[in-house]
């Protein structure tokens, strides 16, 4: 039987990436039993989680619900609930700390500074995602190369010395056209922000959409310079220095 017998639904070269991607998630599975999606329930994650998910595949999906995520991203949890019958497990930060710094710099202290943003990426995101981490011996994200400068050489696999364990890419090479075709042709529930302009979606205050031949993250934190547009999740990520060409 061949590949395109096996994935009616996809166009050929789209039912290999697809087979690839099984693979590759079934590879995970038997080197870690332990390893964890960490989805943010946008476009790439709920790809993840439709392999993940109808493979039967006994991976954990969690997301980080930061306190401060659309209400549009959360209702992916209800759609994830109805489509496959599983929940996500919701990780949330440490309400004291939050109250802290709440009340110490204001409820919109990431548009003041670049530390005081990051320290919000702390509290909400980073830490949260330790205490996920913790104990398992890999995780998986949905990022893309073709995401960002900072992800240009992203691995389909590293050794993250950031939380200590390691991590898979599995997404890295595929375009963001693949990712639609997938999610049309399979009808994978997706965060209906995406279609009034948010390719990347975060938190509410720090998204915004982006205009038409923008770049795909310019709508995250869209008042910091693109090298600082990481929030703390992917601190072993790169920026390729842009090298001028000798003739
Ligand atoms: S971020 O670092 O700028 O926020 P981005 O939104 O591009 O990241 O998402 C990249 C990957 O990071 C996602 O595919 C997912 O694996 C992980 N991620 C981002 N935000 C969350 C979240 N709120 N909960 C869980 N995982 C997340
Ligand atoms: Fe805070 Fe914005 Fe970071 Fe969310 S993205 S944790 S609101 S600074």
């Amino acid at each position: 039987m061949t590949t395109t017998d096996l994935f009616p639904e996809l166009h050929p070269a789209l039912a290999l990436r697809w087979r690839e991607l099984n693979q590759r998630l079934s590879d995970i599975r038997r080197r870690y039993p332990d390893a964890a999606l960490a989805s943010s329930l946008a476009a790439e994650d709920m790809v993840l989680t439709h392999a993940l998910y109808t493979a039967g595949s006994g991976l954990e999906v969690f997301t980080l619900d930061t306190g401060r995520l659309h209400a549009e991203t959360l209702g992916v949890l209800d759609a994830v609930r109805e489509r496959y019958g599983r929940e996500v497990t919701v990780c949330r930060p440490d309400a004291q700390a939050v109250e802290r710094h709440v009340a110490e710099h204001g409820a919109y202290a990431f548009y003041e500074s670049v530390d005081l943003r990051r320290a919000c990426c702390q509290i909400r995101k980073v830490e949260p995602l330790k205490r996920a981490l913790a104990g398992r011996g890999a995780w998986i994200t949905g990022q893309r190369r073709a995401q960002s400068t900072t992800r240009g050489e992203l691995p389909l696999e590293e050794n993250d010395a950031v939380f200590g364990l390691h991590k898979f890419n599995p997404l890295a090479e595929w375009s963001e056209e693949e990712v639609w075709s997938v999610i049309r042709a399979l009808g994978i529930p997706y965060n209906p922000l995406h279609d009034q302009g948010y390719p990347s979606i975060g938190c509410e205050p720090c998204t915004r959409a982006i205009r038409p031949g923008e770049d795909l993250r310019a709508g995250r934190w869209w008042w910091e310079s693109s090298d600082s547009k990481e929030c703390g999740l992917h601190a072993g990520n790169r920026i390729i220095p842009v090298v001028a060409r000798v003739e």
